[in-house]
């Protein structure tokens, strides 16, 4: 089909949630590469908003998914799945985490790590505590409850009444968190690093503040790890950065390299909170997803691509300074690894993001003033080069 054909389709059956999408279609990836339908090459340097961290169509991920669709697709949670089990070991193995369930998104992952903080103190004997406090500017999911954790008012007015027991408090602020802090209050739930804001760390400080809270008022840490987890930042996990280990954390986006899949992960006894009859999911953690999870997690460990993320991101990181350095434009370089945000003061992050597409290269705006890049954590000197020269050439044009 050509492309005006199928944005004529979309118009006409599709909801309008994604109104004017960028007017492109992909029709094949590989590596780094995506080519349009009408056979332009482009680089991609937003990874399918940090799903693809193994870069398109990784012959590992493609073959664990072929092979495994040829055995055995799905079959229900009431029996055991082989590829459930051995990617939920290797997760433990990995982590500070001793359980794992598994869903199919993300805003599913932290659903469940939100029930799971509720039902532990259920079941400890403090019914009482069911509040959780989140950060301003967060984002944790689309459904209703998880707009409710989310710290953005957008998302959440055309939807209320939302789901009651979420608070939230601006971020690296612990006085403010400690104020905040109740006899309802079960949990304090953070993303390392907030990535639809446009790239806002928690500082180590507050990170390991937050933690000495925890443990002193008996309140769980929530990681949500479902964006700047799994290698992204240099590390398998953000919070290895932070110097502190999260009661319960959750894992989506790159798990399954563009397959959906979802987890919450959590330390005993948190994790056995959740009994026969709990929860569960249908989809969650099937065969398939699970094979692809294993593939992604086999290339991430063993095949130095985290190595790669830490090294490029500082290269990238670098090279970004230099710019900076030439435009005034661009106030700020954010971020860890290959989870970088272009802080920018001229509005011009949509313009940007368009000449760049022009030149065949792909990054995120968010609002008017921040670019986004979340590259595959393939990327090699050459690409970044590139890059760079283009993103250059573009704010040099746009200065005219
Ligand atoms: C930090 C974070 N949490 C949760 C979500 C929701 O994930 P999903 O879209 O898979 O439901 C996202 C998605 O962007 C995210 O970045």
């Amino acid at each position: 089909m050509k492309l005006n054909e199928i944005i004529e389709m979309d118009s006409k059956y599709y909801m309008k949630t994604f109104g004017n999408r960028t007017p492109v279609c992909f029709g094949h990836g590989k590596g780094m590469y995506l080519w349009d339908t009408e056979g332009k090459k482009y680089t991609d340097m937003l990874g399918g908003l940090a799903v693809n961290a193994l870069g398109h169509s990784h012959p590992k991920l493609v073959d664990a998914i072929t092979s495994q669709a040829c055995k055995l697709i799905h079959c229900s949670n009431l029996y055991y799945i082989e590829t459930q089990a051995r990617l939920a070991k290797v997760l433990v193995e990995n982590s500070c985490a001793d359980r794992v369930f598994f869903a199919n998104s993300g805003a599913e992952a932290n659903e469940a790590a939100i029930k799971l903080a509720r039902i532990y103190f259920k079941k400890n004997g403090q019914p009482e505590k069911y509040e959780i406090i989140t950060l301003i500017n967060s984002f944790h999911g689309r459904t209703l409850t998880t707009v409710a954790a989310t710290g953005q008012e957008k998302y959440q007015k055309p939807f209320a009444p939302l789901t009651p027991g979420f608070r939230h408090v601006p971020i690296n602020n612990i006085d403010e968190l400690e104020k905040a802090i109740g006899e309802n209050t079960c949990a304090i739930m953070m993303e390392p690093i907030q990535g639809e804001s446009g790239v806002n760390p928690v500082t180590k400080e507050y990170a390991q503040a937050v933690r000495k809270l925890c443990d002193e008022k008996g309140l769980l840490l929530i990681f949500d790890e479902i964006q700047c987890g799994l290698g992204r930042t240099g590390e398998l996990f953000a919070y290895l950065h932070l110097g502190v280990e999260p009661d319960i954390f959750t894992l989506a986006k790159a798990l399954g390299g563009g397959f959906p899949i979802g987890a919450v992960l959590a330390k005993e006894p948190v994790a056995s909170a959740f009994e026969k009859g709990d929860h569960g999911s249908t989809f969650g953690g099937n065969p398939l997803a699970c094979a692809a999870g294993l593939a992604v997690m086999d290339v991430l460990l063993n095949d130095g691509l985290i190595e790669n993320a830490r090294k490029m991101g500082a290269y990238l990181k670098h090279k970004l300074e230099d710019l900076k350095a030439k435009f005034p434009s661009i106030t700020e370089i954010r971020g860890k690894g290959l989870m970088i945000g272009i802080q920018l003061n001229n509005s011009k992050a949509a313009s940007i993001a368009s000449g760049l597409l022009g030149k065949g290269y792909l990054v995120g705006s968010v609002g008017a003033d921040i670019i986004r890049l979340l590259p595959p954590l393939v990327i090699e000197k050459h690409d970044i080069d590139g890059f760079v020269e283009a993103l250059e050439n573009v704010l040099q044009e746009l200065q005219e």
